[in-house]
């Protein structure tokens, strides 16, 4: 999981896509910031270097490994101070409105209650401050496959197993509105690789294995499909896509929504 995150953190489009979303919500130089569910710490460092300085990262993740890689990840890197913690998003271990900009990257298709999490996040932001979100949408995955109904059923039946809202991505504004923040803006962006990289790489291996876990295909027809990607990187005709969603609002002051 830590290698995966890193691997991921390194991808030219994901590096695009991340950077383009944190200016979008905006995060700015000396904001106070907060991720909810940091994994290892990539957006943190991102995040650490536009704060700058007079800035701070807050971070918290449930995994005490995780946390750990985080911290020795982002030893000496430049920007503000990084603190880490170990902390539930739906339950945040700081006092109400501490915060300039409360994120989430990644994070809310695997939680439980989501809303329960982005209400957490707004209730540690300050009045006038951003709770942002970012998501990828599985029910949004471009791939060039000879076999494309075979495609679907492992795309739609590994997603639908392993998270409870697969389609989360387009409904983080949704999300952000019930939890009483105003102003909520959305940007849709797309991960997009014609190499076959090593994230693409990574993540076709992992739908191929759960969905012999899962029972959707048996192992060669699994090995079968990981192949037919493999014979269109070879002829150069291979294609990824996969659909992010942001969303942002604003916490109302008291008693105005
Ligand atoms: C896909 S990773 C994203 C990591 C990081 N945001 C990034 O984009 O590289 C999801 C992370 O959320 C953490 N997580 C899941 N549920 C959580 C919760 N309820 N509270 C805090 N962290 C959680 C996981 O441990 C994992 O590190």
């Amino acid at each position: 999981m830590a290698a995966a995150l890193e691997v991921r953190g390194r991808t030219p489009s994901q590096i695009r896509l991340r950077r383009r979303f944190l200016r979008w919500v905006p995060v700015g130089a000396g904001d106070r910031v907060l991720e909810v569910g940091c994994g290892t710490g990539v957006v943190v460092r991102d995040l650490a270097a536009l704060v700058g300085r007079r800035g701070r990262v807050s971070a918290v993740d449930t995994s005490a490994t995780l946390l750990a890689r985080a911290r020795s990840l982002s030893r000496g890197a430049p920007g503000g101070r990084i603190v880490f913690r170990r902390a539930d998003g739906s339950r945040l271990p700081f006092g109400d409105g501490r915060f300039d900009v409360a994120l989430a990257i990644t994070v809310i298709l695997h939680v439980e209650d989501p809303l329960r999490v982005v209400k957490e996040m707004t209730r540690v932001t300050r009045p006038g401050g951003r709770v942002g979100l970012q998501d990828q949408d599985f029910g949004l995955i471009g791939a060039t496959h000879p076999d494309r109904e075979l495609t679907a059923k492992i795309f739609d039946g590994v997603a639908a197993r392993i998270y409870a809202e697969p389609h989360s991505g387009r409904r983080l504004g949704a999300l952000l509105r019930a939890s009483g923040l105003a102003d909520v803006k959305m940007i849709a962006d797309v991960y997009q690789d014609t190499t076959l990289t090593q994230f693409s790489r990574n993540f076709l291996g992992r739908r191929a294995e759960n969905a012999v876990r899962f029972g959707i295909v048996d192992a060669p027809t699994a090995e079968r499909w990981l192949d037919g990607f493999n014979a269109l990187r070879a002829e150069g005709n291979f294609v990824l896509t996969m659909q992010y969603f942001g969303a942002a609002g604003v916490k109302p002051a008291p008693g105005r929504r």
